[in-house]
């Protein structure tokens, strides 16, 4: 059984994808994947049984990887069974391309370092986001907190981000599912037809992210809230947020977190809170059940699980 990590995104959704820095924190929640010879074509089970498209999407990436493995057209039956919640913006479909691509590895006696690994699972999810920066899939192939930068031929490097103290969060989930391909899409039109604006909004977000590296590093919730506020409303000025996300953004902040910001894609999904420890973590817990379709709580540090 080959397994990956879910994701939330701390900072810089969507500039990612333009090569801007981001900070990624896996969750202690994963997909596992086992395989096993098959009699005919591709049979996949999974515990998330999902739509028609998202069958399909799936099955596009078993081809996808199947193709890179020179293994098109083997017969396998392939398993799923995850706890991430799926369509909620947390790294469910990542985490599929990656325990995926490691399972048939392993199948297939193939060898392949994290970096190759990272690689094919990147592509694969182009599959359900058209162009992937490769956060997601590294998240969920390392686990930990980690720092996302791109070298100068544009490939992404990842870091370990040291945290004096752990980080209380909580994920709240909107009622509407993600829409990570349609916003990626949209951000990709903005950026072509309102090219200034978009670079002023990447612009500020560099000072954002930029502030937020030192704040977690230095253990200042404080700041790090006020720059978990920045970094969604630039995300609103982008388009890809939505008023139940701005809601529950808005609740949280009310009901006396730290800072919040919607995580992933958006157009749906989740957001993320900051809470100033456990006990606030449990009381924002009670106060925003009632607007939220799930409250997940979050505890990241530096000894989070790094290797599945
Ligand atoms: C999705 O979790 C994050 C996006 O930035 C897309 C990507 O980086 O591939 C929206």
């Amino acid at each position: 059984m080959s397994s990956a990590f879910g994701k939330i995104i701390l900072f810089g959704e969507h500039f990612v994808v333009y090569h801007a820095d981001a900070i990624v924190g896996a969750l202690d929640r994963t997909l596992h994947v086992t395989v096993a010879p098959g009699t005919d074509g591709i049979v996949l089970q999974s515990n998330n049984t999902g739509s028609a498209q998202e069958r399909q999407n799936n099955l596009a990436i078993v081809d996808f990887i199947l193709k890179k493995m020179d293994h098109a057209g083997a017969a396998l039956k392939i398993i799923v069974t995850s706890n991430i919640p799926p369509k909620a913006n947390l790294g469910s479909g990542a985490a599929f391309c990656v325990a995926l691509t490691r399972a048939l590895t392993q199948h297939f006696q193939l060898t392949l370092d994290n970096q190759q690994l990272v690689s094919i699972a990147t592509r694969a999810e182009d599959v359900l986001h058209g162009h992937s920066s490769g956060i997601d899939t590294t998240a969920a192939t390392y686990g930990g907190v980690l720092g996302i930068s791109f070298d100068q031929s544009g490939t992404l490097q990842h870091a370990p981000v040291a945290l004096p103290k752990a980080l209380h969060l909580l994920i709240a989930r909107s009622h509407t599912p993600a829409q990570t391909s349609r916003m990626v899409a949209q951000v990709k039109a903005f950026s072509q037809t309102q090219a200034v604006t978009f670079t002023n909004l990447k612009q500020q977000y560099l000072g954002v992210v930029n502030n937020a590296f030192a704040q977690l590093q230095s253990g200042d919730l404080t700041a790090l809230g006020k720059s978990m506020n920045a970094n969604h409303q630039l995300l609103q000025a982008l388009n890809v947020s939505t008023s139940a996300l701005d809601n529950l953004q808005t609740a949280a902040l009310q009901s006396g977190a730290l800072g919040a910001k919607l995580t992933g894609g958006g157009g749906g999904g989740s957001i993320i809170i900051l809470c100033h420890d456990v006990i606030s973590q449990n009381g924002l817990t009670q106060s925003l059940t009632e607007h939220a379709l799930e409250i997940i709580p979050v505890t990241l540090s530096s000894s989070a699980p790094d290797a599945v």
